[in-house]
């Protein structure tokens, strides 16, 4: 039976760690590292994401600020919100919670939030960055994903990664980040042909599909690590993964469970880039 990559124990450590790093930043410089977090209407996994967020903000020390805006709300007055933010000594980061509603183009809130407080790592700026190696933030899930199998002493370099998924916010940025690990990646997608045969050749199986149980435990190769991105609800109504994790723990070496995997991660990597952005713009840039 597989080892199962505890990715609530790591994230507690290494937020114990941010919070010592804060207080030290605190107490030695007079920093303290702040968030401006913004969500438009009222999407119920959002807001569960957003609370998650301040919740850890609180318990590192960091200074989160919520501005919630009614569904109606037009771009205009988000684009102007996000400028007065980037204007604001006080905010070291701003993050606008997504999906937003249809009448807003994300990409247009995206680029408008100024690179150096981008703690998604979701501007153009900062995916070229990523793409070129001289990057100051990571895309937060990605980043929780490498750091989770550094935590678990898995290597990353010279292993097959294949990736499930080919998002502009997991899939895309993590095949860059394996890359940099030394990785051979293969991303996968919808229209991928004898998606099977390709899952069984890796070693390191990443799936962010989004589909609940998407992947069965004949897609993996005996002693594979798989890594699980996936929130969806399964038909008994329980939160589970894109992975079928009752039958592929049986094939894995290492499986990260949902909840309780890489989820918490994202958050914990949230964080560090905060505080990564404080640094900056306090003229730190050795982070
Ligand atoms: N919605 C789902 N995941 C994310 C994320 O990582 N960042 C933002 N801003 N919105 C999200």
């Amino acid at each position: 039976m597989a080892c199962i990559i505890d990715g609530k124990r790591i994230s507690a450590e290494i937020r114990a760690k941010l919070k010592v790093e804060v207080a030290n930043l605190k107490a030695e410089r007079g920093i303290v590292p702040s968030l401006a977090v913004i969500i438009v209407g009222e999407n119920p996994a959002s807001r569960v994401y957003v609370n998650n967020k301040k919740r850890a903000c609180d318990e590192i020390g960091i200074v989160s600020h919520e501005f919630a805006l009614p569904c109606d709300v037009s771009q205009a007055e988000l684009l102007s919100l996000i400028d007065e933010l980037d204007h604001r000594g006080d905010v070291n980061g701003i993050l606008v919670q997504m999906p937003l509603p249809a009448h807003i183009d994300e990409k247009a809130v995206i680029e408008r939030i100024s690179p150096i407080k981008d703690v998604d790592a979701f501007h153009e700026i900062n995916v070229g960055k990523l793409m070129t190696g001289n990057f100051k933030f990571l895309p937060c899930t990605p980043a929780g994903i490498v750091r989770l199998l550094d935590e678990s002493n898995i290597d990353i370099a010279g292993k097959h990664c294949v990736i499930i998924g080919r998002s502009n916010i997991v899939g895309k940025p993590l095949a860059m980040l394996m890359l940099h690990c030394d990785a051979t990646v293969t991303i996968c997608h919808s229209k991928t042909l004898h998606l099977d045969e390709i899952c069984r050749t890796a070693d390191i199986l990443v799936a962010a599909v989004g589909r609940a149980k998407f992947v069965t435990a004949d897609m993996i190769a005996p002693g594979a690590v798989v890594i699980d991105v996936g929130i969806n609800r399964g038909g008994d109504g329980k939160i589970c993964g894109d992975v079928d994790f009752d039958n592929a723990k049986e094939v894995a070496s290492y499986i990260t469970p949902v909840p309780g995997g890489v989820g918490p991660m994202t958050i914990c990597m949230l964080m560090n880039n905060a505080v990564t952005a404080a640094l900056l713009q306090n003229d730190d840039l050795k982070r």
